[in-house]
């Protein structure tokens, strides 16, 4: 597999790369699930988060100026970077200091996680076949759809998928209102930070809101690093950043990047957060890309070259911890909200919700209807250490926790419809299965419904 990865030069298929890996991944995953948890506890019990006073780990502060270590600038990692050392892991951690800490929080009676208003909880619910109020919006009016999402013009012709709507169980989702939307944006930058599944969210964002807008009055900047929607008369952005791994990585250009060897620099946050510090609401991701072992990862003090290794859940608590510093030490909740969208579950394998059956979502037209259900793929260690990072961060930061009511929503994926950049050999193309995309989301559908969770808080 890697030979495969690093010999495609030109990939301009990340998104068909991703699928692959995540494909290889849960396989690995779901084969080795109690080495993998084994590793994991002893992973977490010595990365708490609050450093105890134990002498055997080094506690690293993130974002220390990028040319502070030896006069020498440091090496900006990106695709091109290599490991041409790997030392055992070092047992260094990130702290993560929240300067406000000592101080007296003033009690913010609209509290921090979740909803405001009486007690609901609206994450928890069901999903509603509701075909006249859903969808939110038309596939084919949205000039900025990706070939990845648009499952409709990719022959999809079962179309309930795009009908079901979100109805937690003690209360109402307030209702998709776009001009009241876009009055909230008013001279606003909306930032989406993450992946490729918190790029569709951002597609589905956008498709959502552009209707309203006129043509000469709307415009996209480029596919790029940061890609930028723009409403004119409101005078408001939506925009969305590549940051898989949200710490500096080689895997940071939006297209060229690569998977099989991923490097990241659990201290240096600031590449990023240069580019999202300005916006006023920020939704942030990270979760798939972790899901491989392992993860290199380079110190700011260490010379060029040489990494250590670590599992890809060691790799992505430092990386919320780097971030979780970031945050601590730079959101004031009065004039920034702060998201950050939970693990989006993949659909690879029938027999968790049909025992039995060897397929995966292909095919699949209706959601799981088992309350509760939950499948391999979203990892609970990985959901603890998520939650305990986050709550440390009290008001700053805000969940929406889209694991559940996903999870239920086998029938939403993109499957077979949908553009795939790499040839299909006739032996895949007998077998759908074989190729089908069960991690992304059909757009219109699920992200819909999580941009409408977003709106629900702002
Ligand atoms: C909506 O769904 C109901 C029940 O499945 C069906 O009878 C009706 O024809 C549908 N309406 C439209 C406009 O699709
Ligand atoms: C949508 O929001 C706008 C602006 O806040 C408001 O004037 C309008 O009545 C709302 N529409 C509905 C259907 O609630
Ligand atoms: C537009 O919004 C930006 C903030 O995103 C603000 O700095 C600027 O003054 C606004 N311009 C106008 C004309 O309102
Ligand atoms: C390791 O690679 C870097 C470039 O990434 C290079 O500058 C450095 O000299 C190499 N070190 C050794 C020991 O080969
Ligand atoms: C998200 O919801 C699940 C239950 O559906 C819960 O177990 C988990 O702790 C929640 N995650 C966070 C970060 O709050």
């Amino acid at each position: 597999m890697s030979q495969r990865w690093s010999s495609r030069k030109k990939s301009r298929l990340p998104l068909a790369g991703l699928l692959f890996m995540l494909v290889v991944t849960v396989m690995i995953l779901f084969n080795e699930r109690t080495i993998h948890q084994i590793h994991f506890h002893a992973a977490t019990s010595h990365s708490q988060i609050l450093p105890q006073a134990s002498s055997t780990f080094n506690f690293v502060k993130p974002n220390l100026p990028a040319n502070i270590n030896l006069g020498a600038p440091l090496e900006v990692l990106d695709r091109f970077s290599r490991c041409n050392s790997t030392k055992k892991y070092s047992e260094k951690n990130i702290r993560l200091v929240d300067p406000y800490e000592e101080e007296e929080e003033e009690e913010d009676s609209s509290g921090h996680h979740g909803p405001k208003e009486d007690q609901c909880d609206v994450f928890s619910g069901k999903w509603v076949f509701d075909n006249s109020s859903y969808p939110l919006h038309k596939e084919s009016d949205c000039p900025y759809m990706s070939d990845q999402l648009a499952c409709q013009k990719h022959g999809r012709k079962d179309l309930d998928y795009q009908h079901w709507r979100w109805q937690p169980h003690s209360c109402n989702l307030n209702r998709w209102n776009v001009t009241d939307m876009w009055e909230k944006l008013r001279g606003k930058r909306l930032m989406f930070v993450g992946d490729s599944l918190n790029r569709g969210q951002w597609i589905s964002m956008v498709c959502l809101l552009q209707s309203v807008i006129p043509r000469d009055k709307q415009s996209m900047s480029p596919n790029a690093h940061l890609t930028i929607f723009r409403a004119e008369d409101y005078n408001a952005t939506v925009e969305f950043l590549w940051a898989p791994l949200l710490v500096e990585s080689n895997s940071d250009d939006p297209v060229n990047h690569r998977l099989d060897e991923r490097i990241i620099r659990p201290d240096s946050v600031l590449k990023h957060a240069s580019k999202w510090q300005h916006a006023d609401i920020l939704i942030f991701n990270t979760y798939l890309w972790w899901r491989q072992d392992p993860v290199k990862i380079r110190w700011s003090s260490e010379e060029k070259g040489s990494c250590e290794e670590v599992k890809g859940a060691e790799g992505m608590e430092m990386a919320m911890n780097a971030w979780a510093d970031w945050i601590a030490n730079n959101v004031d909740p009065k004039k920034k909200r702060v998201f950050f969208v939970t693990m989006s579950p993949t659909h690879q394998w029938s027999r968790e919700w049909n025992p039995g059956s060897e397929g995966n979502c292909y095919g699949e037209k209706k959601p799981i209807e088992e309350e509760s259900y939950w499948g391999s793929g979203s990892d609970i260690q990985t959901m603890r250490m998520v939650k305990r990072v986050l709550e440390r961060l009290g008001p700053k930061v805000s969940v929406i926790n889209i694991t559940q009511l996903s999870e239920y929503r086998k029938d939403g994926h993109p499957s077979v419809y949908r553009k795939f950049w790499e040839p299909l050999t006739k032996d895949r193309l007998n077998k759908p299965a074989s190729y089908s995309d069960c991690t992304h989301w059909c757009v219109p559908g699920v992200p819909d419904v999580w941009n409408q969770l977003l709106y629900h808080f702002l």
